[in-house]
């Protein structure tokens, strides 16, 4: 009912009154919601995933902190479940973004819509987020649904996040300088962070349910593709075949989802999404050590001493 939205509305307006708040790299704000750091834009959604989201044993959830790879991990999930709807020539990755494809729970789903009907998604239904595991909906964690996770080394993911915040800033907001981007990063303050707990609570899953959540690293992939890709295909209940291996499908999927060959379609230079962020601000070099022609060699080794301040001992590193 009417009465029952507003009743709601209200419950919300209250819970943001409530939490700490600081302003976002754009010019927007974050919200420390449940210890990480929610866009503004993204509060209500990630309450309402919180809520109503029912996960089903045969989804396959893709995790990420922003600007890790999570482009990428959806290009590579998509095709290589569809890979035998559709020949490789006429794969809907050639004509749709990405991120059209294999929607975020909070820049699509529950942004549009409180209570989006999922039920019409075809099997396995193939969805991203951001939102940190302690955080995720319990179907989530309690069902047998897949988790893939994608981080990428802390220094290019903030050099990354720092060019796509300059890229989606508003024209009357100034551009954020590095050394204050940077400052904030050490801080914790930036979309879905500290990035430290974002990693370590999907790490920590991943080595407690090693069936359940699958740990990738953007380095890793980019320096053997074709290995996470089979890993990935497997892990996800859709493995290759000797015969596609031998025939190298592996290999064409790898090429289709790649940086090189996904930047340059029309689809992916035009458009944008619901949120407001052009589709291209998703393609920019894709390297790994892009940092080093931004981060200062002091900046650099603040962050190395963070790294093993806030990741010593767990086993991840970077
Ligand atoms: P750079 O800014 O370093 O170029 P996300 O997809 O999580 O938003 O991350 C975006 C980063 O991944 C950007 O990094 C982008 O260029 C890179 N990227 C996008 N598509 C990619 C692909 N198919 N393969 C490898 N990297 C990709």
């Amino acid at each position: 009912s009417s009465h029952g939205e507003e009743e709601k509305k209200d419950v919300f307006q209250e819970l943001l009154l409530t939490l700490p708040k600081e302003r976002n790299w754009d010019g927007t704000f974050l919200y420390l919601y449940q210890n990480f750091w929610c866009p503004s834009i993204a509060m209500k959604a990630v309450v309402s995933f919180q809520q109503h989201f029912e996960a089903r044993d045969t989804d396959i959830i893709l995790a990420s902190t922003p600007k890790s790879g999570t482009t990428w991990l959806k290009a590579l999930a998509f095709t290589i479940v569809n890979r035998t709807s559709y020949p490789l020539k006429d794969s809907p990755l050639l004509t749709t973004a990405p991120h059209e494809l294999v929607p975020f729970t909070e820049f699509d789903l529950y942004f549009k819509s409180q209570c989006p009907n999922l039920e019409d998604y075809p099997t396995p239904r193939i969805f991203a987020t951001h939102t940190p595991y302690a955080s995720l909906p319990c179907s989530i964690k309690d069902s047998e649904c897949r988790i893939v996770y994608v981080c990428r080394n802390p220094f290019d993911q903030l050099i990354s996040h720092w060019h796509f915040t300059l890229k989606l800033r508003r024209e009357n907001v100034e551009p954020l300088p590095l050394e204050e981007g940077f400052e904030m990063y050490c801080k914790g303050i930036h979309s879905f962070g500290p990035f430290w707990d974002h990693v370590l609570g999907f790490w920590k899953a991943s080595l407690e349910r090693p069936d359940k959540v699958l740990f990738l690293k953007y380095e890793d992939m980019k320096e053997n593709i074709v290995s996470h890709a089979k890993r990935l295909a497997e892990f996800i209940g859709f493995p290759f075949s000797s015969e596609e291996e031998k025939q190298g499908v592996i290999e064409e999927i790898s090429r289709l989802c790649s940086f090189e060959s996904l930047k340059d379609l029309e689809v992916n230079k035009n458009g944008s999404r619901p949120s407001g962020a052009p589709n291209n601000a998703f393609f920019r070099k894709a390297e790994v050590g892009d940092w080093g022609n931004h981060l200062t060699p002091s900046m650099a080794k603040r962050m190395e001493k963070l790294i093993e301040e806030k990741l010593g001992g767990s086993g991840l590193s970077f």
